[in-house]
């Protein structure tokens, strides 16, 4: 033993032998929550998966396979600058979402319709060794865990295995593990997993716990804000209070366009995106063009609505006040040296506020994501 232990110096690269910086961690995670949650938590839908929890050594190599290409999830690498990140950064947001917990309020229960557990539980049989009898994982060997992840991402992946799209397990033979399943079989296997994480759901839902949750979020709430406030003001509280806007930057997602590309190549892509999306254009506005028909002369400038009636529903139900953000729109505009950019609100405000029910943050997430697909759609011009 004492052998191996001077070792290891030796076989750890310099930022594995670091602690990970957790604050570094924190700040990435803020580009990350656009898609996957202020508390790594995910969406059901859209297969955003969950990362909160996940073992942070899995989370370091998966992270690592989209940023060199072998994964793929090309708005996710984008949108989040993870091709900027250094493996080390990696390691930090790795750390940071591991030791998050969903809190009780915003807790997923995992749903599978169409599965019958009880078929899963035989097929998982042979899951067991690695991905362990509760769906944990193996952090040591960098096995995922299972539980608490969203459905409709794991079906994806099982399927991504069969295709051989995404490499499985650790010997070559754990790719096959699944090519003896029919969808039906899957959606079995997935139903099983997603009763891993009932008792979790279960307690989060008994009035103990509800109680805490509800304390829990105060305290959260009011972290988070004056963490804000601290840092919109420099380093002095705010004297009296009244109206404060922080910086419009954190507001706004913002992408240039490729060189080379027309304003009307990059709506077409964008309306192409969108209707694969099955987003619901609402608007057009030529601005720049209605001007120019005037005779009067503008930078560019068009802007493309959307939106979802029933997703605009749920919010407004909610609190009228999210009618604010409605409809979302993206604008092309163009800058004082002839560069087009792509505009639009983030929803991320929304879901950073912790005052938010599951359904409402989960839709949040979900179009901010949608979104973005279509901004780098139109951005790079690719569809
Ligand atoms: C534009 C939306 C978007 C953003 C922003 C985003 N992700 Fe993702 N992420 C996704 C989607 C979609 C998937 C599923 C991809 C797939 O099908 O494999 C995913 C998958 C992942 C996975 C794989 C999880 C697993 O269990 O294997 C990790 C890890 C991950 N993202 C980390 C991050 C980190 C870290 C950031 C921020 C630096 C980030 N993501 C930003 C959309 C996003
Ligand atoms: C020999 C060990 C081993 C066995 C057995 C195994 N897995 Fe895995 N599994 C892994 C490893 C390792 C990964 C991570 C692959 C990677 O790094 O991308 C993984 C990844 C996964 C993922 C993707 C999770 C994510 O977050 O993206 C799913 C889903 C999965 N396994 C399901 C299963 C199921 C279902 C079974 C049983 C039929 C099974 N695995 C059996 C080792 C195993």
């Amino acid at each position: 033993m004492k052998k191996l232990l001077w070792l290891l110096p030796l076989v750890l690269a310099p930022w594995q032998a670091q602690a990970a910086d957790l604050a570094n961690g924190e700040r990435i995670n803020r580009t990350c929550a656009l898609c996957h949650g202020i508390y790594g938590q995910g969406t059901p839908s859209r297969a955003s998966p969950r990362l909160a929890g996940q073992n942070a050594e899995y989370l370091a190599k998966a992270t690592k396979d989209f940023r060199d290409g072998k994964r793929q999830a090309p708005t996710m690498v984008v949108t989040s600058g993870l091709h900027e990140l250094s493996d080390k950064d990696l390691v930090d947001v790795s750390a940071y979402l591991a030791q998050l917990d969903v809190p009780a309020y915003a807790l997923i229960d995992v749903q599978q319709p169409g599965g019958d557990p009880a078929k899963g539980v035989k097929s998982y049989k042979e899951c067991k060794n690695c991905h362990g009898t509760e769906g944990m994982g193996k952090p040591d060997k960098k096995v995922p865990r299972l539980t608490g992840q969203h459905a409709n991402y794991l079906f994806q992946q099982m399927k991504l295995f069969q295709w051989r799209k995404r490499p499985h397990g650790i010997d070559p033979d754990d790719q096959a593990l699944f090519d003896d399943l029919d969808d039906q079989g899957v959606f079995h296997l997935v139903a099983h997993v997603a009763t891993l994480d009932d008792e979790q759901v279960k307690v989060a839902k008994s009035a103990e716990g509800r109680k805490a949750a509800v304390e829990e979020r105060r305290a959260e709430a009011k972290a988070r804000h004056e963490a804000r406030r601290a840092e919109a003001m420099g380093t002095a509280p705010a004297k009296g209070s009244g109206l404060q806007i922080t910086d419009i930057k954190q507001t706004v997602a913002q992408m240039e366009v490729k060189a080379g590309l027309k304003p009307d190549d990059v709506i077409q892509a964008m309306l192409s995106k969108a209707a694969g999306l099955n987003m619901k254009l609402v608007g057009q506005q030529y601005v720049s063009k209605e001007l120019e028909e005037r005779g009067e002369k503008a930078p560019y400038l068009t802007i493309v609505q959307f939106c979802d009636p029933k997703d605009a529903k749920t919010m407004v139900v909610h609190n009228p006040i999210y009618a604010s953000y409605m409809p979302c729109r993206i604008a092309v505009v163009e800058d004082q040296q002839g560069k087009l950019w792509l505009m639009m609100l983030s929803l991320d405000m929304l879901i950073n506020a912790n005052l938010l029910p599951p359904e409402v943050v989960e839709i949040a997430i979900r179009v901010n994501q949608a979104m973005l697909d279509v901004m780098v759609a139109g951005a790079t011009g690719e569809f």
